[in-house]
């Protein structure tokens, strides 16, 4: 559930129309909503209750510093993947004893930073990654925390660019090399194994794979213990799936409650902290892309409703096809039904926002592209020059700019012309 809804025939954003948002801050504008990531969140620490646990937000879903800052006064961890990231955590007021620290190919300067801050854990995806990892700590006096992100060659049924866990994806250690890849890191002067994780894909409707992987991990865990390593957490990622149009991903309760029920048949396992790295659940539907009817273009073929966004500041239905729900934002005004394709002004066939929508519209109007919190701004490019958009945060009957509007000469900022040479004709 999220907190966008009509209003006497205007959406809101809880208790602010968007059509005062766009009259305020312009368009386009991403706005998203507190109490709905706020209420995201609460679904996954209720539903593990008093199992040990600890809910690493996937920055990467949606980076902004409002977003972070919000997530960790509710007692969030953060799943990073570049210091980029973990130096945001630190600046929204994250704890670093909270993050973990994903990704197939993490920079020694951005392991001594995170060691410097002391991160909670690295997943560490390679034997070489092991090796540069023992080597950074070594050189720094440290003991890095580590987990092995495990491919546990499951199929997560999902669109190919965001499935991870088959052996053919580039991450993690083969399930079948795990144990070896453990042995060596328990070996290691500079390293403490604390955990085991996976990720094994995005936007997952059906709890299968999840539990596919966790009997994997389980197995592996198992072989762990007897050759006398022992794990304090088990991570097993983000993934959760959200409806955009007609899914029906599970719910976080039942999600967690089929992962419980499992641990509970293994004696002895109850009390393994389970760590989770959920991004898109958090994030998606607590945020919308408003956009303004440019022209509309009725052709022979097909008819056009040509926005002022574009592909350059969503790119998910450009990049993956992906399907997202556009709302006329104001339904008062009574006009005519016609199928049209919302594009934006990209020079780009690709740059659609979504095709053969059913909208009563006109020129003018204000449409709102949903499930747009995450990976939405956060995949947001400058291309064609095309200054990216503000975010704003509702909260109650307030909005908050949380990010401005990139101006024109933001887009050349660290650029320079080249000295010229004595040749040149002035
Ligand atoms: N943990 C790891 C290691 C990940 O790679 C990801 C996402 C997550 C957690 C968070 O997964 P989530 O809960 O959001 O599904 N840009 C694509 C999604 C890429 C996801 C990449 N990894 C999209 O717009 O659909």
């Amino acid at each position: 559930m999220d907190h966008f809804e009509y209003r006497d025939g205007v959406l809101f954003g809880e208790e602010v129309s968007l059509a005062d948002i766009a009259e305020r801050f312009g368009t386009p504008c991403y706005v998203y909503s507190r109490a709905t990531l706020e209420r995201h969140f609460r679904a996954y620490t209720e539903a593990l209750g008093s199992h040990p646990h600890l809910i690493c937000y996937a920055v990467k879903a949606n980076s902004n510093l409002a977003v972070l800052g919000l997530l960790a006064r509710l007692g969030a961890g953060f799943d990073i993947v570049s210091q980029g990231e973990l130096e945001r955590v630190l600046a929204a007021g994250g704890d670093p004893a909270k993050v973990v620290f994903s990704g197939v190919a993490k920079q020694e300067g951005e392991m001594a930073r995170a060691l410097e801050v002391g991160i909670k854990c690295f997943n560490v995806e390679s034997l070489s990654e092991l090796e540069r990892l023992d080597r950074v700590a070594g050189k720094l006096g440290k003991i890095a925390p580590v987990s092995l992100r495990v491919n546990p060659d499951v199929d997560a049924r999902t669109h190919p660019y965001i499935s991870t866990g088959l052996k053919a994806n580039k991450f993690g250690i083969p399930v079948d090399e795990a144990l070896k890849v453990y042995e060596i890191a328990a070996g290691m002067d500079n390293l403490r194994v604390v955990g085991a994780d996976c990720h094994i894909g995005s936007q997952l409707t059906e709890l299968s794979p999840f539990l596919d992987a966790l009997d994997r991990l389980l197995v592996l865990l198992d072989r762990l213990k007897d050759r006398g390593i022992t794990v304090e957490h088990l991570d097993l990622g983000g993934g959760l799936g959200v409806p955009y149009h007609d899914e029906h991903p599970p719910a976080p309760f039942d999600y967690a409650a089929s992962l419980l029920e499992r641990l509970a048949q293994r004696h002895g396992e109850q009390q393994l902290t389970l760590l989770f790295e959920p991004g898109r659940s958090i994030a998606a539907n607590a945020g919308v892309l408003l956009t303004r009817v440019e022209f509309l273009k009725p052709g022979e073929t097909k008819n056009f409703a040509i926005v002022d966004a574009a592909m350059n500041d969503l790119i998910r239905p450009a990049l993956y096809q992906a399907w997202q729900t556009i709302l006329p934002v104001d339904t008062r005004s009574t006009r005519e039904t016609n199928t049209f394709d919302v594009v934006g002004p990209v020079c780009e066939t690709g740059d659609f926002l979504g095709k053969d929508r059913e909208l009563a519209i006109a020129a003018g109007d204000l449409l709102a592209v949903r499930s747009a919190g995450a990976y939405g701004f956060v995949m947001a490019s400058n291309y064609n020059s095309r200054p990216r958009p503000p975010e704003v945060m509702v909260d109650g009957d307030q909005a908050h700019l949380i990010r401005r509007r990139e101006r024109l000469e933001d887009l050349w900022a660290g650029e320079s012309l080249l000295p010229s040479k004595g040749s040149e004709t002035e």
